[in-house]
């Protein structure tokens, strides 16, 4: 069994997404293992995408991410990693699959309503960002 984290981000929260993007989740047989709300400070962002900061566009990123509440969960199950990404689509919702969250629902690049880590590395950091072991059931 995998576990992957799991945000709907500040966009997502404000359009009303997070039972629907919760209800995609438990439809693919994926269990969530944590789930809060939060509502990250400027520096807990830029922690969070720590690798992204050369990129040109993480000044913009860790505003938005801050901008106002967002859910973060612990996924777990076989494969989940790859399975969340799936149902994710591609980063730019342009690019993405029909029928994924971000074709679906993504208004820009940025904004794409959710984050899933991308390698077993990147989950065991992000989850162990937001969550102690006492948290995480199952
Ligand atoms: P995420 O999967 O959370 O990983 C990094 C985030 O940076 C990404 O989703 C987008 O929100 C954002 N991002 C990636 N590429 C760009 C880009 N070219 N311009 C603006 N934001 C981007």
């Amino acid at each position: 069994m995998e576990k992957t984290l799991s945000i709907i981000k500040p966009d997502g929260v404000s359009l009303g997404l997070v039972g629907e993007v919760v209800k995609r989740f438990e439809n693919a047989g994926i269990k969530i293992s944590a789930m809060k709300m939060i509502h990250m400070t400027k520096p807990q962002a830029e922690g969070f995408y720590a690798v992204q900061r050369e990129r040109p566009f993480f000044d913009s990123l860790t505003d938005f991410m801050c901008s106002g509440p967002a859910v973060v969960m612990v996924l777990t199950g076989e494969n989940v990693i790859g399975k969340n990404r799936e149902l994710m689509g591609a980063t730019n919702y342009k690019e993405a699959a029909e029928g994924t969250i971000r074709r679906d629902f993504a208004t820009d690049i940025e904004k794409n309503v959710v984050h899933g880590s991308d390698s077993s590395d990147s989950a065991a950091f992000e989850i162990g960002y937001f969550f102690n072991q006492l948290e995480i059931t199952g």
